[in-house]
């Protein structure tokens, strides 16, 4: 049976939750309320314009269509100059041993990512060419826990979506995987990502052997 592995991007691939961090709390803070770390994990796998929404209701304040532009491009306009210099020091440990051994196999590989930003960022990080699809913010209509950007993934591999792996560091996004009835790996904090098939505090805790056990599943 044809496999498809499916990575998320921020989180999974590189550690890019922090810059979305800062650059969301510059924001709260010009807008007068603090922004915790902690109230952070709810961005986490949550499109550009719903993070700015929880933003507002954590802060207690209301916006109009035109503020709510403005800082929606402020927000990004920061972020971008946070992820301007990225290289491949900002990969997660192991990714790529992981990707060169699915690619040594010739399975296909997708990115599954909420992030508008996805595609730069993969080539700035020098692994884009692992990827045979991408699908991002850019091309659903329907923001994780909804399964489209992996089922869309699965489509673009050309794999059916019941014999795709996804990894994962949100917990949106592990709802959305089983949603696709996909196997689901969440990487961070297990009791966070209960909802996960199985659960990896990072890819240095997955050896080729687990790998070979899933594309032979
Ligand atoms: C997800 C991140 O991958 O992408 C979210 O986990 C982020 O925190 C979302 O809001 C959208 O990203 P971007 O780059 O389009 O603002
Ligand atoms: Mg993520």
């Amino acid at each position: 049976m044809k496999k498809g592995f499916i990575f998320d991007l921020d989180g999974v691939i590189v550690d890019t939750a922090k810059y979305h961090y800062l650059a969301w709390k510059k924001l709260a803070n010009q807008l007068g309320f603090e922004f915790t770390e902690a109230q952070n994990e709810l961005f986490k796998g949550v499109s550009r314009k719903r993070c700015l929404e929880i933003l507002l209701e954590i802060g207690k304040r209301e916006a109009t269509q035109e503020e709510f532009d403005t800082w929606m491009i402020e927000k990004n306009v920061d972020y971008l100059t946070y992820i301007e210099n990225m290289d491949a020091s900002e990969i997660l440990p192991d990714v790529p041993r992981i990707l060169a051994y699915l690619k040594e196999k010739n399975i296909p590989i997708a990115l599954g990512s909420a992030s508008k930003n996805a595609q730069p960022i993969l080539e700035k990080v020098g692994l884009l060419h692992y990827f045979d699809a991408i699908v991002d913010g850019n091309n659903v209509t329907k923001a994780k826990p909804d399964p489209e950007v992996f089922l869309l993934a699965a489509k673009q591999l050309d794999v059916n979506a019941d014999n795709c792996v996804v990894f994962e560091d949100a917990v949106a996004g592990v709802e959305a995987a089983n949603a696709a009835n996909m196997i689901s790996i969440g990487i961070g904090a297990a009791e966070v990502l209960s909802e996960a098939d199985c659960n990896f505090t990072d890819f240095t805790e997955i050896s080729n052997a687990f790998i070979q056990k899933l594309i032979e599943k």
